[in-house]
């Protein structure tokens, strides 16, 4: 099976820098990237590539390149699947809202709607790729739909369609997008149709070493990338459990994760202490894990996993109570400055950001923020932070583009993405412009605090329990 046209379904996070990274590698593959929001593709149509709908360090580079010679964006959705050899599904799965599953399963109304179109449209043989995070199982879902349009080609007397439905989740994390697609640890490629399978590999072998290309059956691949992201996570929770066992005790959280992570057999990516962690994926994987294994029965499996989402939710409520408690237990009126609001830096992506439950608790609180984002729009945290019950969040936050502005007369700032310039700030200025006693938290653990505390800010920073005593208030 040889692939020259690929179309891709969804031109969001994941289905926008794939294809492009796709698209650069293989000159001779055509490839539609194709949504049905026309906002979102007049954006990545967009001359300025400044305005691009995502932001990704090294995507402006590829699509200036790429855009309009093998890499096209149209809303044209029908048209682009006739003609696919091979489709992509990057449609977004959120977790359900309301119905059957509401709060754990994820909802596959738009992966539904994309396999009917594919089924109504598609023309010959087509392989069809399941690219966004789904649920185990949902390839059969689709290879049933698949089938419909073929019982109707047969009534017809038409010639019928022929459908290879592939597994191949994408592992990249949003802000290293690019260099995870070119640089990936490995592909993987889900599916039991041989000659699909090697037309799949085909595309990779592009520009990825074939060893590192695994090849599994549909249901392990599918399971491989909730479990990749639910260890993720864990691991995430448990260093954020350990911050307060290192607040509590006088312990550094650096210097465990330091000493942890040197053991080979535990290594030390993915120890870094946050306000929890947020992105598309993590909470709403581990809840379709837990929804999984109840469904199987297996209730102790679906707590243990379950736990890792709580202890989450209990490291956002934990920082903003601390930070009502540190400014004397009312913060009503005072000003506090946000540093970052995406849910980690490099990203103008918010969904499930930290920030977004610790300014509203914040803003509960009666405090006043001011938010500053490099790269987060103020249409965007306006949506985030609206509340339909809480008319209060609203008119009580302002959003800046100017760092230093944030500090002017606040009584605290809080760090919450791990951006480089908060590394760098000047500290004798934003000492003050800041109301005196005047805090830093520090969310991440990467603000240099000597110069902060050498400035008569008072720091509390995420797992240094040998902080506490120094404080001067
Ligand atoms: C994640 C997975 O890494 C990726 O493989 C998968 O395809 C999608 O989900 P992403 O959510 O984009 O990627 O970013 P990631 O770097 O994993 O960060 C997720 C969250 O965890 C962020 O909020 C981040 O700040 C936080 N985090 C990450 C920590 O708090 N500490 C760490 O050590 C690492
Ligand atoms: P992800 O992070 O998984 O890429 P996004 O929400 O960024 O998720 O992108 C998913 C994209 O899929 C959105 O732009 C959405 O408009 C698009 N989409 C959803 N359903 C369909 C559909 N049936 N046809 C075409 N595009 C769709």
């Amino acid at each position: 099976m040889k692939i020259k046209n690929i179309c891709c379904i969804g031109a969001g996070y994941v289905g926008g820098p794939t294809m492009a990274v796709i698209a650069d590698k293989c000159p001779n593959i055509q490839i539609n990237v194709v949504d049905i929001n026309e906002q979102r593709i007049n954006d990545w149509n967009n001359y300025d590539l400044k305005k691009l709908p995502i932001y990704e360090p090294g995507l402006d580079e590829i699509i200036k390149r790429c855009r309009g010679k093998n890499l096209h964006f149209s809303t044209d959705v029908e048209f682009n699947i006739s003609i696919a050899d091979l489709i992509f599904i990057s449609v977004n799965t959120p977790t359900k809202t309301q119905g059957h599953g509401a709060g754990q399963a994820s909802d596959l109304k738009w992966v539904d709607a994309s396999a009917r179109k594919i089924s109504q449209h598609a023309t010959g043989e087509t392989i069809v790729v399941e690219k966004s995070t789904l649920p185990v199982k949902t390839a059969e879902t689709i290879k049933n739909i698949l089938k419909v349009s073929n019982k109707k080609n047969k009534i017809n007397s038409l010639d019928p369609k022929k459908f290879y439905v592939l597994s191949n989740p994408e592992f990249l994390a949003e802000g290293t997008a690019i260099n995870d697609l070119i640089n990936p640890d490995r592909v993987l490629i889900g599916g039991d149709e041989p000659n699909a399978i090697s037309a799949l590999c085909g595309i990779y072998k592009n520009w990825v070493e074939e060893s590192k290309i695994i090849t599994t059956n549909l249901w392990s691949s599918e399971l491989s990338k909730l479990i990749a992201n639910a260890f993720l996570a864990q691991r995430i929770s448990s260093i954020n459990s350990v911050t307060a066992l290192c607040e509590a005790t006088g312990a550094n959280i650096s210097e465990v994760a330091m000493a942890v992570g040197s053991d080979s057999r535990i290594g030390n990516n993915f120890l870094k202490p946050g306000p929890g962690f947020g992105g598309s994926c993590f909470k709403k994987d581990i809840l379709n894990l837990v929804y999984i294994c109840k469904h199987y029965g297996l209730n102790e499996v679906a707590d243990y996993w379950k736990g890792v989402v709580n202890i989450n939710n209990w490291q956002k409520k934990r920082i903003s109570q601390i930070i009502n408690e540190k400014l004397f237990g009312t913060i009503a009126g005072k000003k506090i400055g946000i540093l970052g609001f995406a849910f980690k830096a490099n990203t103008n992506d918010t969904r499930e950001s930290a920030a977004i439950t610790i300014c509203k608790e914040l803003l509960i609180e009666g405090a006043k923020l001011s938010i500053f984002d490099e790269r987060v729009s103020y249409e965007q945290i306006k949506s985030d932070l609206k509340d339909k019950e809480d008319s209060i969040l609203k008119n009580t936050w302002t959003f800046t583009k100017d760092i230093y502005e944030i500090t002017k007369n606040a009584d605290a700032i809080i760090v919450l993405t791990e951006s480089e310039k908060f590394k760098s700030l000047d500290w004798e200025v934003i000492s003050e412009n800041m109301r005196s006693p005047s805090w830093l938290f520090d969310t991440r653990g990467i603000v240099d605090i000597k110069k902060a505390m050498k400035n008569n800010i008072n720091v509390w920073s995420v797992g240094s329990g040998d902080l506490i005593k120094k404080n001067i208030y």
